[in-house]
């Protein structure tokens, strides 16, 4: 299980109000790069994606989880359903770095290079991948028992 750095937490802690004013704009500009995938774009629900419904939940996902980036117990339950529908959906470990390499880049894509410098989206990796093997686990085992 890769961690944070107590760096990264507060960098991450410092960005998420400026990153939740514009969640939605960075998820949407994500998407548009991970369906690039054209294989990774015909797991997801087309009807969720194009109401916006889906955006919001990562968003919403992302956010929730910078807020508890300290306190990863108040995660429990949404982690459990990311789980499930990630093994409905079949995500697999190696999914998890074309999100990163979506995911990052959309950050500066909104924000720009002078609010999303090097070091927040360093950051914001690192949180990532705490948060993605934590995820990465789960699914493992869940498939594991399937
Ligand atoms: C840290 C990384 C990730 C986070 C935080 C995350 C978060 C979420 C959340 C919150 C949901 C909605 C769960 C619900 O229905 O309540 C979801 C669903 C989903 N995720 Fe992820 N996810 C991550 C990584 C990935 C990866 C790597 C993939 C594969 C490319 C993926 C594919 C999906 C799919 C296909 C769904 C179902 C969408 C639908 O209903 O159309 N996710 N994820």
């Amino acid at each position: 299980m890769r961690t944070a750095s107590a760096q990264a937490i507060a960098t991450v802690k410092a960005t998420a109000p400026t990153l939740e004013k514009h969640g939605l704009a960075i998820t949407t500009a994500m998407y548009k790069r991970l369906f690039e995938n054209a294989e990774v774009a015909a797991m997801f629900d087309r009807a969720a994606q194009d109401s916006g419904e889906q955006p919001r939940r990562l968003a919403a996902a992302i956010l929730a989880y910078a807020r508890n980036i300290d306190k990863l117990g108040a995660l429990t339950g949404p982690v459990q359903r990311m789980v499930a529908r990630h093994v409905e959906t079949g995500v697999k470990a190696e999914h998890y770095p074309l999100v990163a390499e979506a995911l990052l880049p959309a950050i500066r894509d909104v924000l720009g290079a002078e609010v999303a410098t090097d070091a927040v989206l360093a950051a914001w990796g690192e949180a990532y991948w705490m948060l993605a093997d934590i995820l990465i686990a789960a699914e493992a085992e869940a498939y594991a028992t399937a």
